[in-house]
């Protein structure tokens, strides 16, 4: 018997199809059985279409009565015009009266249905991850992943951009997350590092001439995971010769209008800029959500002087007031604003301070009439708007009020999802690890310094700023880089603000070291996060949504129960022994 092979999708079927002889491969949705007549939902991954058995047919449609959900057929038919239209399905116009049937495999009666929204625990979406793949959702979020990835490379092409492979058994890369090791069985005792990030490889790539460089690529961290991190991701990795930080702004705003067009959606370019300073002061965070329109506000010059000896408490203690006017809010219940202060407090302020003019002023603290005046011409205030305060340390004053603030209930756009990006420039270059007790990196030891700041390195590390950029969309980090250093004797000076002594770097990357001696562009680059991006367009709230195969937030694959045990023979071909064991 020849095997029936597929002539159309049955989710693609369509009117002008009428009349077509048709082969449709796929798996059984469900089955209606009329007596005299069933009905079969085909699914294939462009979705549903309506089959029917008719009763002229007796020895078909006996075979069809014993179809099972997500049995795996082929049908060969007709294609007619549907007596009642299904307008919730593309293919609703027509169904296709069956002629052939052929059963390719049954399947055990699934632990859930396959249908959306999903019905099962993510633990058992993922232990039988080829069944919640075949839902609608998911077959949708990988092809919009696969059109994301050939958006980006056809516009890097474009933009005389190769994509060049780098290696995964790698040495340790620097970005600060802890490092998946892979053991050598040739070198004993030696360990490959799966890449942080090809950050090394593509600046050797700029030494070696390649001059525009990219890859959508693999990498590794082990992390804490939360819902738009994965211990293993993909970027856009990008790096760009002879450029300074506009040239990597405007390549990236192209990229995104290129990729946003692969949903329909026009971005509007340039993206707004804050630096890092701005940032914190305006938002509280260094990934604002410029979709929630309120701005904080520091406070402390017109409180300094007021009568409350809360106020006086803080100041004193070296804390600022930090404040944000909510406006059109001044009818938020006593409730409501109550809820808003123990929120404050659980987040680790001391509390929250409300102030409302609304048919004169009230507020949660006693302040002088001049005082509220003084509060309102500061943050622009007018009647019936309300004012939100917190007087703390800078760091909890800041963090807490802008906490609030991102998860301000937002106005709906007219139902229209936005895309607010904006890019977040002059990052620190240094930051103060309390555990190793020392500066480190915020980006990475490659990062360069802005020129002005450079003299100061050895003299106030805190407040050099870098030449270090991140992308930010919706409240997310969807990319991060900056212009590198090419300049050995900057570069020893920023080793050695690290703490790093001449031996340390030497073993950790003299080979890049040495390789930048050897006549290093001037270059810079960014990674973008591709997971993050195509989460967003999908408009869905978790990465794992758009990963086939991801792991849960212990990082374990629940499909393939990795990781696993190795055997004996293979930790000791390895030089291996596990402690305890
Ligand atoms: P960075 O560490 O900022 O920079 O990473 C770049 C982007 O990658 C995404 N990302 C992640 N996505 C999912 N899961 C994770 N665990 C995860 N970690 C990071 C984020 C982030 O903005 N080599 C530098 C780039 C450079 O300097 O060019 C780097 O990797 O969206």
């Amino acid at each position: 018997m020849t095997m029936l092979k597929r002539s159309h999708y049955a989710g693609s079927l369509r009117a002008e199809d009428e009349g077509r002889a048709v082969t449709l491969c796929g798996w059984v949705q469900r089955t209606r059985d009329m007596g005299h007549l069933l009905f079969l939902d085909l699914r294939d991954r462009e979705g549903l279409a309506q089959i029917v058995f008719p009763s002229e047919r007796p020895g078909l449609l006996e075979e069809a009565k014993k179809l099972r959900n997500e049995g795996v057929v082929a049908v060969r038919g007709l294609v007619r015009r549907r007596l009642a239209v299904n307008k919730d399905l593309p293919s609703g116009e027509v169904e296709v009266e069956a002629e052939e049937l052929h059963f390719f495999a049954s399947s055990k009666v699934p632990p859930f249905q396959v249908a959306d929204p999903p019905q099962a625990s993510e633990e058992l979406r993922f232990k039988h991850r080829y069944l919640d793949l075949r839902r609608p959702k998911m077959q949708r979020n990988l092809r919009l992943r696969h059109e994301a990835a050939l958006a980006v490379r056809t516009f890097m092409n474009r933009n005389g951009f190769l994509e060049i492979e780098t290696p995964f058994l790698i040495n340790s890369t620097p970005e600060g997350a802890r490092d998946y090791l892979v053991p050598s069985r040739v070198s004993k005792g030696r360990f490959y590092a799966l890449p942080q990030s090809p950050q090394i490889f593509k600046q050797t790539l700029m030494i070696a001439g390649f001059d525009r460089y990219f890859q959508i690529v693999r990498c590794f961290r082990d992390e804490d995971l939360r819902a738009d991190r994965q211990p293993e991701f993909t970027q856009i990795d990008i790096e760009m010769s002879f450029i300074d930080r506009e040239d990597v702004y405007a390549l990236n705003e192209g990229l995104m209008a290129a990729l946003f067009e692969v949903v329909g959606e026009k971005l509007s370019l340039p993206f707004p800029r804050l630096n890092y300073a701005e940032a914190m002061e305006k938002f509280g965070s260094d990934k604002p959500d410029l979709r929630v329109r309120l701005e904080m506000r520091d406070l402390s010059a017109v409180g300094k002087d007021f009568s409350s000896d809360l106020l006086k408490g803080v100041f004193a203690g070296g804390g600022i007031l930090q404040g944000m006017l909510v406006p059109g809010a001044g009818g938020l219940s006593r409730g409501r604003l109550d809820k808003l202060g123990d929120k404050a407090k659980s987040l680790g302020a001391k509390g929250l301070v409300w102030v409302k003019r609304q048919d004169g002023w009230k507020s949660s603290l006693k302040l002088a009439e001049a005082e509220y005046e003084a509060l309102w011409k500061a943050l622009g205030g007018g009647e019936g708007d309300l004012a939100l305060l917190i007087a703390d340390g800078r760091e909890a004053a800041s963090r807490v009020l802008g906490e609030i603030r991102r998860t301000w209930p937002r106005d709906a756009a007219g139902g229209k999802r936005e895309f607010a990006f904006c890019w977040v420039t002059d990052f620190p270059l240094f930051g103060w690890s309390e555990e190793e007790r020392k500066l480190i990196s915020m980006h990475h030891p490659f990062t360069a310094p802005l020129d002005e700041d450079a003299p100061l390195i050895e003299t106030d590390p805190a407040g050099v700023r870098a030449k270090a950029y991140d992308l930010v969309l919706n409240g997310v980090e969807v990319g991060g880089g900056s212009i590198r250093i090419h300049d050995m004797d900057l570069q020893r000076r920023v080793f050695k603000a690290l703490s790093l002594t001449d031996r340390e770097t030497e073993a950790k990357f003299g080979y890049f070291l040495e390789a930048l001696t050897y006549g290093a562009p001037p270059h810079g680059g960014i990674a973008l996060g591709f997971d993050r991006l195509v989460m967003i367009l999908a408009g869905e709230e978790s990465i794992r949504e758009v990963i086939a195969f991801p792991k849960t937030t212990s990082a374990l694959c629940l499909y393939t129960n990795s990781p696993s045990e190795v055997s004996d023979r293979q930790l000791a071909e390895l030089g291996l022994k596990l402690r305890g064991s």
